[in-house]
């Protein structure tokens, strides 16, 4: 290689191109999708709002709004091949797992699945978000032997998850607040999942593989399966008290904490700003606040010893545990809401593609030779 060339381990602080749909302020802990400050947004907007904001790069008219939330509401349901998969797949697998084949099966029945316009790509987007919700609602049913419950017409998109998870219609509080984790999670540049979704539509490869490529990359434990860690984490901890020596002896051992740290913010996350009160009013409300007191703890901690502040995984595990969601979905909650985002970055890449291909320095040896096997 050249020694012109510089290396950056992990890409930190390379810029791969240009993008219109979000800016990260990390050293003011700025987050803005398409324009609108993601404070204004958790204010004012929804989910279904902030869908049409990341694809088409502008607020949407009541029509246009109203458009997009009718086609969200009808592609939600599975159709019975796809309910007979999930049945199929073993009830120990985990959601993840479940929703990275679920989702890759999806292209199988879309004749328009190669189709690259950005027409049939907003038709996919439709069915891929519509129906990511309903295959994660659907696979925990079917894991606890219950049946598969139909998407109600009558509920937005927060709401009708909870619904189609518990058979309850949450409380108004409850699909707010989902409702915001939402916004809070549709899109965050360029992160790993996002990355990995822009690098398989470079390709030109469909949306269904962009998606799961990103599913697949969402999962690690130093991405979107840091929530799962974090609560995993709590429960071992189990009493405030114990909190900060349990912190410091894994800071001792050199284990990371799961749910701080982060590449871009080096200051607070404004979404866990949101997530802390959600955590805490989800704590008064259920009577569970220990969850939201150990988290103050380790989060006071974290930034007197070692400067470091929590990032959008961090409150959300306890806000998710309080409000009765099991562990293993908080990712899949997570990619719910992304999967917006990724769209469109994938949209936004295919309307301007180079294909990504960076280089890697060669370390390794050169000039060997050649031994055949019989004589190793
Ligand atoms: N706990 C303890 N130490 C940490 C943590 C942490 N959570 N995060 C980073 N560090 C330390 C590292 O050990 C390293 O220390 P060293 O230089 O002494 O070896 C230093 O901080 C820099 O760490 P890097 O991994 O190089 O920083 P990077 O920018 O690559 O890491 C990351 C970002 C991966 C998010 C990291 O902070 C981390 O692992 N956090 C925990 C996992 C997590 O919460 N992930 C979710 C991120 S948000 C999201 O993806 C949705």
């Amino acid at each position: 290689m050249s020694t012109e060339n510089i290396v950056a381990e992990g890409l930190k602080g390379v810029v791969i191109g240009k993008s219109e749909i979000c800016f990260i302020d990390g050293k003011r802990g700025k987050l803005i999708y398409r324009g609108y400050d993601i404070h204004d947004l958790v204010n004012h907007s929804n989910f279904e709002e902030v869908v049409y904001l990341l694809w088409y790069g502008k607020l949407p008219t009541k029509k246009n709004f109203d458009d997009l939330y009718k086609s969200l509401v009808t592609n939600r349901a599975l159709s019975k091949e796809a309910i007979s998969l999930l049945k199929s797949f073993p009830k120990k697998a985990t959601p993840m797992e479940v929703l990275r084949t679920a989702i890759s099966t999806l292209s199988l029945t879309d004749h328009s699945a190669d189709d690259t316009s950005f027409e049939a790509n907003v038709k996919k987007g439709i069915n891929l978000t519509a129906k990511t919700a309903t295959i994660i609602a659907a696979f925990d049913r079917m894991r606890n032997g219950k049946e598969p419950i139909e998407p109600s017409p009558n509920l937005n998109h927060a709401a009708n998850f909870l619904y189609m998870l518990t058979g309850k219609v949450p409380d108004e509080m409850i699909s707010r607040f989902f409702d915001i984790c939402l916004i809070l999670h549709a899109d965050h540049e360029l992160n790993a999942s996002t990355f990995a979704a822009r690098v398989t539509s470079s390709t030109l490869s469909d949306l269904y593989s962009a998606i799961t490529s990103a599913v697949g990359t969402l999962k690690g434990p130093l991405h979107g399966g840091a929530n799962i860690e974090v609560m995993k984490m709590l429960i071992d901890m189990g009493t405030v008290d114990k909190t900060k020596d349990y912190v410091r002896t894994r800071l001792a051992e050199r284990k990371r904490i799961m749910g701080f740290g982060h590449r871009v913010y080096k200051t607070e996350d404004p979404r866990a700003t949101h997530l802390r009160r959600m955590s805490k009013e989800m704590g008064e409300k259920t009577g569970l606040t220990k969850w939201y007191e150990m988290s103050r703890v380790i989060e006071d901690l974290m930034l007197n010893e070692k400067g470091m502040y929590p990032n959008v995984d961090f409150y959300s595990a306890s806000a998710y545990y309080t409000m009765g969601i099991p562990i293993d979905l908080y990712t899949p909650i997570f990619a719910l809401s992304r999967v917006s985002g990724w769209i469109a970055h994938v949209l936004e890449q295919y309307s301007n593609n180079t294909l990504i291909r960076p280089i890697a320095e060669y370390v390794g040896p050169n000039d060997l030779t050649y031994v055949p096997i019989d004589k190793r």
